[in-house]
């Protein structure tokens, strides 16, 4: 199946950043949000990120200019219907993902390939809840996404070959790498980085280690461009939690409990960097 427009649900970091990386690829792209300040939000940063990139001198201002022709926004689900390929890239918990689904699924049309950008959701699932769980999958994309090099691609136990190869040659397109990875809670990304995350969060829970010798030691002893508690920050603390919350549920094991101190620092609304506040202060 030929991919030509892609209509990605969700304007917030993830979905901005796949919209910039499809238009850039030449994906007709139809950018969908249920407020209108955040579409426009969304425009702007695609706009700013597109600009560092041409300042750069790694995109020609044609190019850019050809991208953000290629995005339109709107806050109904009819033009998203009508894409070849749908993204779903909402907030991560479960019964919003489904509500989303329950609208969306009268108005697609019959050939159109639907996909969740869950960082942990089962994909089988959130299948079973539409019409047409061997055209869905799980379509992972990293944060930032137009920085990160790999996508997961996570075949639901119905999807059909077909819709895996359509997928992956979407993100042949896009430049990226593809993982594929099987349905279990977190699928591979996330199922080893947010326990590690979450461990970092015990060692300052217990002491072990304050905020900054926390990041530092892993920074330079590990070579990782971000320390673990400033990677949660960016990640967002929701996000992490709801992942371990995942792990704990699906896997049933004790190993993958959430630190109480994240708990804490969700029920606080110190979401990190998207709130202005976390394990460090952005205000
Ligand atoms: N959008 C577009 N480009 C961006 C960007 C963004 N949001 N943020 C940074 N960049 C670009 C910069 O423009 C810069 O580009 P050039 O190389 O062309 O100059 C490049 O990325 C590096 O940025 P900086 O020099 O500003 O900063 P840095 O060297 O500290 O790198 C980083 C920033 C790329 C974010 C780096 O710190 C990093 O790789 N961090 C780890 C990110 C990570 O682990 N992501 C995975 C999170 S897990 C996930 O996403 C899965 C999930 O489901 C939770």
């Amino acid at each position: 199946m030929d991919i030509g427009s892609v209509g990605i649900i969700g304007a917030g970091q993830m979905g901005n950043g796949i919209a910039h990386v499809m238009a850039l690829a030449g994906y007709d792209v139809v950018l969908n949000d249920v407020s209108q300040e955040a579409l426009d939000g969304a425009l702007g940063r695609i706009e700013k990120n597109l600009d560092r990139q041409v300042s750069k001198g790694k995109l020609e201002q044609e190019m850019r200019d050809a991208a953000v022709a290629r995005i339109s926004t709107t806050l109904e689900l009819d033009p998203v219907g009508q894409c070849d390929l749908v993204i779903e890239a909402a907030t991560e918990r479960e019964e919003v993902k489904q509500k989303i689904f329950d609208a969306l699924v009268p108005k697609l049309k019959p050939e159109t390939i639907l996909t969740s950008n869950t960082s942990s959701i089962s994909i089988t699932r959130l299948a079973s809840r539409t019409d047409r769980p061997e055209r869905f999958m799980g379509f992972h994309f990293m944060n930032p996404v137009p920085v990160m090099s790999l996508v997961e691609l996570i075949r639901g136990i119905a999807t059909d070959q077909e819709t895996y190869e359509a997928c992956l040659a979407v993100v042949e397109k896009l430049g990226k790498t593809a993982a594929s990875a099987e349905d279990f809670p977190a699928f591979i990304v996330n199922r080893i980085l947010v326990p590690m995350i979450n461990e970092a969060v015990y060692t300052l829970y217990e002491g072990v280690g304050n905020v900054s010798s926390i990041d530092e030691a892993m920074k330079l002893g590990a070579n990782h461009p971000m320390g673990p508690l400033e990677l949660a920050d960016f990640i967002g603390l929701d996000t992490c939690l709801a992942i371990m919350n995942v792990l704990h549920d699906g896997l049933a094991d004790t190993k993958y409990r959430p630190c109480p101190l994240l708990t804490k620092y969700v029920e606080a609304g110190w979401l990190g960097r998207k709130a202005g506040r976390g394990f460090y202060d952005y205000r």
